[in-house]
């Protein structure tokens, strides 16, 4: 028998929640990147693999951009939401530590708003890499390691954004959101941007960019505004390193 995850139970709790929140139109903060994201990625052929695909909005730009997607997702319903929007090309049911392909079989790995939500960051990242070809691409999208850490003192456009606690250490979140008749309850870990960069180090990743993007100022999108002032979201690319790179990087 599969042992339990946290991760997978939450997640097929709120499958039917998260299905509504993403895809009402400019209902979250997703539409207020998109272009941004679009651009980021920019246009491709390869094989592209998305973990932890959700509903399949990410993948279905991944396939616009002309990449061939497998979409995958450790909760059978989202796949199958997925698979019913037609995101992708291929689809699979499997948790992102433990991937049904061989190694070396993706060009592009797309990791968008998930890796807060997976129990085990590090061994999610080796597995990524496992799949990867060695001219790869692994794309990765975190709510801002900063953002849970805080909050604004009001709905002003310039109140103060105040610290609680610390901003180190490994923290479990959760909370309901609850927006124009819908409610998405979200629950993960929240790490500091040093976690993921020993992990990507650790699993034989080299960060080659990294960008802190603003909101557009799409309309509906006003309570965004103060994501202009303070990064919502922290986009990374990263590619394997050479074995030798990854030796060197290790032993220092
Ligand atoms: C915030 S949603 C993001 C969905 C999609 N990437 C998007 O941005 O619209 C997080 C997704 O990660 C999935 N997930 C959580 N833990 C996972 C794991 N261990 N392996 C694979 N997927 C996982 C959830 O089921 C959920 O679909």
């Amino acid at each position: 028998m599969d042992e339990p995850r946290l991760d997978r139970e939450h997640w097929t709790r709120v499958a039917a929640e998260w299905t509504a929140w993403a895809r009402s139109p400019k209902h979250d903060a997703f539409w207020a990147y998109r272009e941004a994201l679009v651009a980021y990625i920019s246009e491709g052929s390869g094989k592209a693999l998305e973990i932890g695909c959700g509903e399949g909005r990410v993948s279905r730009e991944l396939k616009a951009l002309g990449y061939q997607v497998t979409a995958t997702d450790t909760v059978a319903d989202l796949v199958g939401a997925a698979q019913q929007a037609d995101s992708a090309h291929e689809y699979a049911v499997a948790d992102a530590r433990d991937l049904p392909f061989a190694e070396s079989s993706f060009d592009l790995v797309m990791a968008y708003n998930v890796l807060m939500d997976v129990e085990d960051v590090p061994a999610t990242l080796r597995e990524i890499r496992r799949v990867m070809r060695p001219t790869g691409q692994l794309f990765i999208s975190l709510v801002h390691p900063f953002r849970d850490r805080g909050s604004f003192t009001s709905s002003e456009p310039d109140a103060p954004f105040v610290l609680k606690g610390t901003y180190f250490g490994r923290q479990r979140f959760e909370g309901i959101e609850e927006r124009d008749g819908l409610q998405m309850h979200f629950a993960g870990w929240s790490q500091p941007l040093e976690a993921y960069s020993a992990a990507l180090e650790k699993a034989g990743f080299a960060i080659t960019s990294l960008r802190e993007p603003i909101p557009d100022r799409s309309e509906g999108q006003e309570h965004l505004k103060q994501w202009a002032r303070v990064p919502l979201f922290l986009w990374l690319k990263a590619r394997p390193l050479l074995h030798a790179e990854a030796c060197h990087a290790n032993f220092r």
